[in-house]
């Protein structure tokens, strides 16, 4: 069940989740660089934080964001060239990167040029050297796969043990391919995390998320549980359908 640190927030539909997440991601953002000189946040893949790109892309979000304080980062990566269409980086950077004023080294890619184990290592070592001896990101952006997965973090993988790491390579074995993903520990170390769910296919897996026995083998979205930090789930009602009838 949700706990006192978490908040549900139900949309309509997809789009406005998309906004709320707009929203929040440029909230975060402005509240961040207020205190500290840059705002740190990881971006998951996938479809849906589409929307969310193309909105912080557009004037009326872009100008509000302060880009050159922003370093962004991924949650995961799909083991793919950097020009893939199944890539993370590639996704990001035709919907956002390229329309915005953030500079290029302040995009943190995984570099899937390297082996699965070398890229997860220089991942580690580059969050090391822009972020410090704490990866305490502002802001975490999660989406949520209809078997639980979150990041790439999928049910019975080895990466879901990793305690020591931030960053592992990810052998996913019913999709027959690495995965490179930051590690629970470090996505339990964020400031604040929103979990972007939206789509009927997501709505048994939406119930599991919120069940009240715990199985992170199982059900890997469980181990999102931020020592300090609040997770924000922004659903749409097709994602909530399943949860809200079992209320
Ligand atoms: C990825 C994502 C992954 C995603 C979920 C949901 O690399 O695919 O980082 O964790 O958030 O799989 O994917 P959709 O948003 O496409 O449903």
């Amino acid at each position: 069940m949700l706990s006192n640190s978490v908040n549900l927030l139900i949309c309509k539909d997809a789009d406005a989740v998309s906004v709320e997440a707009a929203d929040r991601f440029t909230c975060a953002a402005i509240r961040t660089v207020a205190e500290r000189p840059v705002f740190y946040t990881a971006i998951s893949g996938g479809n849906t934080p589409r929307g969310m790109f193309e909105l912080l892309a557009e004037p009326g979000y872009a100008k509000l964001v302060p880009w050159s304080c922003t370093h962004i980062f991924f949650t995961d990566e799909r083991y793919v060239p950097q020009d893939s269409e199944d890539s993370n980086f590639k996704l990001a950077n035709d919907l956002l990167f390229s329309k915005v004023p953030i500079p290029k080294e302040n995009i943190h890619r995984f570099r899937t040029e390297l082996s699965p184990e070398d890229a997860a290592k220089e991942y580690e070592k580059e969050m090391k050297a822009v972020m410090g001896d704490c990866p305490d990101f502002d802001l975490v952006v999660l989406g949520m796969g209809d078997d639980t997965h979150t990041a790439s973090l999928f049910p019975e993988s080895m990466a879901l043990n990793e305690q020591e790491k931030w960053a592992a390579s990810n052998y996913v074995e019913k999709l027959h391919s690495y995965r490179l993903t930051l590690t629970i520990p470090v996505l339990n170390c964020a400031r604040e995390v929103l979990v972007l769910v939206t789509g009927k296919d997501k709505a048994d897996a939406l119930a599991v998320a919120f069940q009240e026995t715990q199985d992170i083998t199982a059900h890997p979205i469980h181990a999102i549980q931020p020592a300090y930090g609040k997770v924000i789930w922004i659903v749409d009602r097709e994602a909530a359908s399943k949860y809200q009838a079992g209320l």
